[in-house]
């Protein structure tokens, strides 16, 4: 599969990294092509990864990801162009994060809207999913967790587009929690948060969320 994926941050390349040990093609794109944080990474994962503009990388991937940023998210989308994201699935990894002093971040949206329900809006031609924004991304690509596999939690409209999300959640070592429709964004949203203070309270980075059942 050809993926094209938005933002060369951390959750970029450890996402690119992951799809293209999976055997998948991956395309970068980003506003800095000659980074050298990506000569770096190009090196690291071979011949199956490239780097472009964010509108080739648009263009390339059957799937993209959208690892940006929230302050830049609306910034990429336009380089990017919606036209070249019709119709194909869109896994949203944003959190609309937002700065704040001295202090961790805070959430720039929520309770009513979040930025999976606005990246939809943006793209309302895509399908949009929701995945991988409740994981560090040190442990996106099959984590490894003494309880076994932690839960990745996804939504999104589109039935075959969770689908297909799903099965790419599940080969990077995860197991699917499917909260249906976009609107459940608002909740995966802020688990992030809870992700992130208890990361700064505990002083580390090494946790991930799973659900008990009985
Ligand atoms: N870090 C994590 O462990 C983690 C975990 C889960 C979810 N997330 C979420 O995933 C997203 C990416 O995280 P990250 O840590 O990789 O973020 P990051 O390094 O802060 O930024 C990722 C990319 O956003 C793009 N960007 C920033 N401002 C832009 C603008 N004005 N116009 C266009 N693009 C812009 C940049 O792409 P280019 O410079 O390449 O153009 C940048 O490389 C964020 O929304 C974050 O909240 C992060």
């Amino acid at each position: 599969m050809k993926i094209g994926i938005l933002g060369s941050g951390t959750v970029g390349q450890a996402l690119g990294r992951g799809f293209t040990t999976l055997g998948h093609e991956v395309k970068i794109g980003t506003r800095k092509p000659d980074d050298d944080k990506l000569k770096l990474w190009l090196r690291e994962t071979g011949a199956l990864a490239s780097v472009a503009s964010p509108g080739e990388a648009a263009k390339f991937g059957e799937i993209i990801v959208l690892a940006t940023a929230w302050s830049g998210t609306e910034n990429a989308i336009r380089l990017a162009d919606p036209k070249n994201l019709v119709g194909k699935v869109v896994i949203d990894v944003t959190n609309p994060l937002q700065a704040t002093r001295g202090g961790p971040p805070t959430l720039a949206l929520g309770h009513i809207d979040s930025a999976g329900e606005q990246v939809q809006r943006w793209l309302s031609r895509s399908k949009v999913v929701k995945a991988f924004n409740t994981a560090g991304n040190a442990h996106m690509f099959k984590p490894q967790f003494p309880g076994g596999p932690p839960d990745m939690f996804i939504c999104g409209n589109d039935d075959g587009a969770r689908k297909a999300v799903a099965e790419i959640c599940t080969a990077f070592g995860w197991n699917v929690i499917d909260l249906g429709g976009i609107e459940s964004a608002r909740y995966v949203e802020p688990m992030a948060m809870l992700w992130i203070i208890h990361g700064v309270r505990s002083g580390g980075w090494n946790h991930a969320f799973k659900l008990l059942h009985k």
